[in-house]
């Protein structure tokens, strides 16, 4: 197959170009190449490189021409800089997908978008979100990617587009941004910086694997059917919990830690059914704590050079207005 991957300089993105290239399959990656997109990420790796919007159509003509397929990673994607600004969000995540669901209307390419759980809103303890359940997303994110997920929907019903939609739990791995959880409190920790942890702490969040999540958005690619969804699940964890392991494998000290004022309409815990992808095969592989976490540890302990330039310039000035306030107060 000739894959057209949106967003695959990104974190998950660049983790599914390096798939499908194992794979045997001709991968052409659309990326406008944001503060979170790193050609770094894909360096050895056999693709063609196309820099734009998935929101500019002549971009997206040029890179899906000929392709049989399109993966949707391209998004922004850190709730705490929706907060701080939406308007990029719904240029990205409703108007950009919308513009690949026209190519995959014109050419007849098979479509899946990756979407969240956060779709779904924050769930109370002992329920899991199903694939039908009503969307109550609370960020300017999640109902960023909600209208995403509306419009995939949209275009199966009203021009038949060959289209599924996966909704992951948050992901970890190698090569992920230092702005989310697990990236930011590791290279802080190897730092000897503060662990901004929000509120008490104990917000459960389920932790997938990247590469087990690139394995069911590849599923999915061959198996899924045209409009259905389908949800990946992971390990539950309270904040703090992660936070301590992160502290253990790190080796740093719990003195770091810091509970700062907590994030705008805060969701408490995210939890999702998966037995629709189960049944098409899907099986994650990484435990989170045994193996995963000390594993994506190690990778962030042996490449500084990856991610001690990201923390300078624009990144810092994000990490100024985000927490300066917050780790004085
Ligand atoms: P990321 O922020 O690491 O990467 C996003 C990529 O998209 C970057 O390479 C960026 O340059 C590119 N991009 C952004 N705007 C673009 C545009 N307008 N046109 C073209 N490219 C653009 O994101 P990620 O964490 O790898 O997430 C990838 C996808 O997976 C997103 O759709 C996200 O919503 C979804 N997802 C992420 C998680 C998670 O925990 N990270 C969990 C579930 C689902
Ligand atoms: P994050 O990685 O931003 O993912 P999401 O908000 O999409 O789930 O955050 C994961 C959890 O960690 C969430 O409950 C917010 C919390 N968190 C902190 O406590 N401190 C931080 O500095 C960050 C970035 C997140």
């Amino acid at each position: 197959m000739r894959v057209l991957v949106t967003g695959g300089a990104g974190f998950i993105g660049s983790h599914f170009v390096k798939r499908l290239v194992r794979g045997g399959h001709d991968v052409v990656v659309l990326d406008k190449l944001t503060y979170a997109g790193n050609p770094a990420n894909l360096a050895g790796v056999e693709h063609e490189l196309v820099v734009g919007d998935i929101a500019d159509p002549e971009a997206v003509a040029r890179a899906g021409a000929g392709c049989d397929a399109i993966v949707n990673f391209a998004a922004e994607t850190h709730v705490d800089r929706s907060i701080l600004g939406p308007k990029e969000f719904v240029h990205t995540d409703v108007l950009g997908t919308m513009c690949l669901l026209e190519l995959a209307r014109e050419t007849g390419a098979r479509y899946v978008q990756v979407s969240t759980d956060e779709v779904y809103g924050d769930l109370e303890a002992g329920c899991r979100a199903r694939e039908d359940d009503p969307l109550r997303p609370s960020s300017p994110y999640s109902a960023a990617k909600a209208g995403g997920d509306l419009q995939v929907l949209a275009y199966v019903r009203t021009y038949g587009v060959n289209a599924s939609i996966t909704r992951g739990a948050n992901t970890y791995g190698a090569n992920q941004y230092p702005e989310k959880l697990v990236p930011l409190f590791v290279t802080n920790a190897l730092e000897g910086q503060p662990l901004p942890v929000y509120g008490d702490g104990k917000q459960v969040r389920e932790w997938l694997h990247a590469e087990d999540h690139c394995a069911g958005i590849e599923l999915v690619l061959h198996e899924g059917a045209p409009g259905e969804i389908y949800n990946a699940g992971g390990e539950d964890h309270e904040n703090l919990e992660v936070t301590y392991r992160i502290l253990e494998l790190t080796g740093a000290d719990p003195s770091l830690i810091r509970h700062v004022e907590d994030r705008a309409g805060h969701d408490r815990r995210y939890a999702v059914d998966d037995a629709k992808l189960r049944a098409l095969g899907w099986r994650p592989r990484h435990s989170f704590g045994e193996t995963g976490l000390p594993e994506t540890v190690d990778w962030y302990r042996e490449n500084r050079a990856w991610w001690e330039p990201i923390k300078s310039g624009a990144y810092r000035a994000y990490y100024e207005e985000q927490y300066a306030s917050r780790l004085k107060g």
